[in-house]
């Protein structure tokens, strides 16, 4: 992240604190959060689509209560898909109408609260969610304002796992077949729905717009569809989230000013062509934003070296805090932080403590070969989906997030405890 550099001694210092006073203070593994960087991306996001769009940081990449009041501070919305982020939402202050709702599952229990909390809108998702949140909405005597998500037939390049909209898959309505049409024609009758717009996302660690370009020309044709049946021009369009960031130096992501400019262009011009009054665009970056201001700072333990083949250098961690090399086959990076070393380099691998050999956070990295028990090493761009996808495997505690800003330290999530775990254990 932004701030984070070395000292003359070799040592890592991140929103000016070094990382051994970090890990004396706050344990290890812990996530340290750079302040600074989160609010200045979140800031270039909002700024990147000025005043005709808005930004919607995604929750599920990472959420606390002080992440809603930086980016209620920082002029951003919020995308929310679990009555439990939508109560740390509200909890940290976050105005409902600035709140997204989403989940192809909700319950009529969430429904309900995200209608009674008065939600900016709320993304339908299928058929039977279209009758069960208007419903809702005209019991509590309200229109609840609704977007309708589609899925548009792109299959973003990326990890199957993580591509999210072809076809073959549970989110969203296809565009295929006419059912997009049917739905917002459904909709549109019920009294208790205000339809104000169509979203799409296509994916995740997204690197070529392209993918955005077929999906935006996609939701301007449906719109189009929209006005010449029902004489309607939705006034909201949503692309989702998706932009990718840089785990490793072979990564090139794009800034958000040029994915800014990239997607008005497409949008205003397929408008244009279909004589459409151009829609208020919204985003949903999760990661994008908030991946690259932290990193998981472990402490080493065991250091296993195979005779040719590689050296396991375990941490005090691994898949209990970062799920995404075992589950996506994801590529980190991984840096000695506690010190300089002029040894050669090992093939390293870096593991967790856990139960199982696929307990891997990093698969192949170089680390100095007089790496040691007590060093500190880091893996970097762990901000999104590492914290927020822990768990407590082999009961091994969730580390906490700690943010830095101008030498000080600030836990946001502290470490869980034993008593965290026992005191859900009933008998
Ligand atoms: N909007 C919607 C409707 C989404 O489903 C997602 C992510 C986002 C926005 C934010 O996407 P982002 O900008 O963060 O890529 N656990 C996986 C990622 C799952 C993403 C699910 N949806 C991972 O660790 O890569």
């Amino acid at each position: 992240s932004e701030t984070v550099s070395r000292d003359a001694d070799g040592v890592v210092t991140a929103g000016g604190l070094d990382v051994k006073t970090l890990a004396e203070r706050h344990g290890t593994p812990a996530y340290i959060l750079d302040e600074a960087d989160f609010r200045a991306r979140a800031r270039s996001w909002r700024g990147a689509f000025g005043s005709d769009a808005d930004v919607f940081y995604a929750g599920k990449a990472f959420l606390s209560r002080a992440i809603v009041r930086w980016l209620h501070e920082e002029g951003l919305n919020l995308d929310v898909c679990s009555g439990g982020e939508l109560a740390t939402a509200i909890s940290a202050g976050m105005p409902a109408d600035r709140i997204a709702f989403h989940g192809n599952n909700k319950s009529t229990e969430e429904i309900r609260r995200a209608v009674e909390a008065g939600v900016g809108r709320i993304v339908l998702d299928s058929f039977q969610e279209i009758v069960r949140v208007a419903h809702i909405a005209q019991e509590l005597g309200t229109r609840q304002r609704v977007q309708i998500r589609i899925t548009v037939g792109v299959e973003a390049h990326t990890h199957e796992f993580i591509a999210t909209a072809h076809e073959d898959q549970k989110f969203g309505i296809p565009l295929a077949g006419g059912q997009a049409a049917e739905a917002v024609r459904r909709a549109l009758r019920l009294d208790g729905l205000e339809v104000i717009g169509i979203h799409s996302h296509i994916g995740s660690q997204i690197f070529d717009m392209s993918g955005f370009e077929v999906a935006a020309h996609r939701v301007v044709g449906l719109l189009k569809d929209i006005r010449d049946e029902h004489g309607v021009e939705l006034p909201e369009i949503d692309l989702g989230g998706g932009l990718g960031i840089a785990y490793t130096s072979d990564d090139d992501p794009r800034e958000p000013h040029e994915i800014a400019k990239a997607l008005t262009e497409i949008v205003t011009r397929e408008c244009e062509a279909a004589k459409l009054r151009t829609p208020r665009i919204s985003v949903e970056p999760g990661r994008a934003i908030v991946g690259p201001t932290a990193f998981t700072l472990y402490e080493v333990g065991t250091i296993k070296p195979l005779d040719n083949l590689r050296t396991y250098v375990s941490v005090d961690g691994g898949m209990s805090d970062n799920i995404r090399t075992a589950l996506y086959d994801a590529e980190y990076s991984v840096a000695l932080v506690s010190r300089t070393s002029d040894a050669a380099p090992m093939l390293a691998r870096v593991v967790g403590k856990h139960c199982e050999s696929g307990d891997i956070v990093v698969k192949d990295a170089f680390l100095p070969a007089d790496l040691a028990p007590g060093d500190l090493i880091a893996v970097p761009a762990t901000g999104a989906y590492c914290r927020s996808m822990a768990s407590n495997y082999n009961h091994v505690l969730r580390p906490p997030v700690v943010a830095v800003h101008d030498g000080e330290s600030r836990v946001i999530v502290r470490r869980e405890t034993e008593e965290d775990l026992l005191r859900l254990d009933v008998g």
